[in-house]
């Protein structure tokens, strides 16, 4: 297992570009199985989860090839198990992702239920229910779903809750479902407007993705399509808070500023010049950060996947702040590594009271999620002293190549085989 060792208080400078969206790439990826013809994707960046979903299509029949380093051909033309199995599953709850188009598809699919992780406990009951009002008989066996449907028909849903996962799920399902479907209060996420794009490539007929209203026109089949993944919003996020937290001057680059408009409006709160074009953000701070109050929403709110990493900002801001998050029940899981770098944080319920110190202190630390542990990185470049950051897989299912992109930066990071 790799470590990262990082000796902190270095002003971060210059570029950096950030690469497709993890949360983007892996829907796209997915939605292969809807077709036997070829998918083409491109930018889709190295990541663990990556790696994952292409171990998960192959076991299901889809033929992966890389093309030059971020290109990907998936070819879904032969049949396989129709089942993803826990191994997957636990390892990357997105595997969940299968169950839609396989049942649409293929008329049946068996996926091991994820259980809790460490984030929260993560159901996957909006999928089920929408899928069943589509037509689908669903069961549970042996910690499998079972879902059977000779053909899905179209269905009028209002979800309990908004999912970004389940949104795209039953929307690749009813893309091949007999008549219409109508999402209500689906998802608004950027990665569901990319997934319904690359849909509409392939011959789906899709509108109003990207508001809380998604009408889909069942047909009968889809065709291949060439496709370009969105950047990820989740790292550009990240490489903002890494400027802002050494006071350095950041420009992130093939990123979309529309994106991360509630990210660069607390940022501006916290006292840091955020300057953008269309497709870059440049970030100046002077060390000089104040405390602000951030609440998680599902988008255009504030994304709960920057909320660990605003905390190791908010940690060194002057003055006192309120993080509450409402999206997971258990997304503070950082927090006790927070404060063994010396930040001053309580926790009651689903918010967490930081005041700001002056200074962290380096420690060696560890943490049970990817976002957590990137808040650790962060921590650790504006610590004093050395940190070390272990269970790097974390980070390593959703950051390429993360400490050489903070090395560009003048970054004093390394990683270490254990
Ligand atoms: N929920 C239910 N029932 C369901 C589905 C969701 O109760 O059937 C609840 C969840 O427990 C949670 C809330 O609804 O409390 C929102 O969960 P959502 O389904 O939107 O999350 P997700 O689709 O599993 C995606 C991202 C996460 C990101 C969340 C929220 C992917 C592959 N994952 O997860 O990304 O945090 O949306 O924006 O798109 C990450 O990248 O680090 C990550 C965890």
């Amino acid at each position: 297992m790799d470590r990262l060792i990082i000796r902190g208080g270095v002003p971060l400078r210059g570029q950096v570009e950030v690469g497709g969206a993890k949360n983007a790439a892996l829907p796209a990826m997915v939605a292969s199985l809807l077709t036997g013809e070829s998918i083409r994707l491109h930018r889709v960046p190295q990541l663990g989860d990556v790696k994952t979903t292409i171990g998960l299509l192959n076991h299901l029949g889809v033929s992966v090839e890389r093309g030059d380093r971020e290109s990907l051909s998936l070819r879904a033309d032969g049949i396989g198990p129709c089942e993803a199995p826990y191994h997957l599953v636990k390892t990357m709850r997105a595997s969940v992702l299968v169950l839609g188009p396989l049942v649409a598809r293929f008329g049946r699919a068996r996926v091991s239920l994820p259980g809790g992780c460490a984030i929260g406990s993560r159901p996957i009951n909006l999928h089920l229910a929408a899928l069943e009002k589509m037509g689908a008989t669903v069961s549970l066996d042996a910690g499998y779903v079972e879902a059977k449907a000779s053909r899905l028909r179209g269905a009028r849903i209002t979800f309990d809750g908004q999912t970004v996962t389940g949104t795209e799920n039953v929307m690749m399902a009813a893309t091949l479902a007999d008549g219409v479907t109508v999402l209500e209060n689906a998802a608004c996420e950027p990665e569901v407007v990319d997934l319904a794009a690359l849909l509409n490539g392939m011959g789906a007929r899709i509108e109003g993705a990207g508001t809380p209203t998604i009408s889909i026109e069942g047909v009968s089949h889809l065709h291949g399509a060439e496709h370009e993944v969105i950047p990820d919003r989740i790292e550009t996020g990240t490489f903002m808070v890494a400027a802002a937290i050494t006071g350095g001057d950041v420009t992130v680059t093939h990123c979309l500023p529309g994106h991360l408009e509630a990210i660069t409006e607390k940022l501006r709160e916290t006292g840091v010049l955020v300057e953008e074009t269309d497709c870059s953000i440049r970030i100046l701070g002077d060390g000089q950060l104040r405390g602000v109050n951030v609440r998680t929403h599902p988008y255009p709110g504030f994304a709960t996947d920057m909320q660990a990493q605003f905390m190791a900002l908010l940690s060194i801001a002057q003055g006192s702040s309120v993080i509450t998050e409402t999206v997971f029940e258990n997304r503070f899981m950082h927090v006790n590594e927070l404060l063994r770098m010396g930040a001053d944080i309580k926790v009651i319920g689903t918010a967490a009271f930081v005041h700001g110190v002056p200074m962290l202190s380096g420690a060696p630390v560890m943490a049970t999620d990817l976002r957590a542990s990137a808040s650790l990185v962060l921590a650790g470049l504006t610590a004093q002293g050395t940190t070390t950051v272990s269970r790097v897989y974390h980070l390593d299912r959703g950051y390429e190549s993360i400490e050489r992109k903070l090395q560009s930066l003048g970054a004093d990071i390394e990683r270490v085989a254990e």
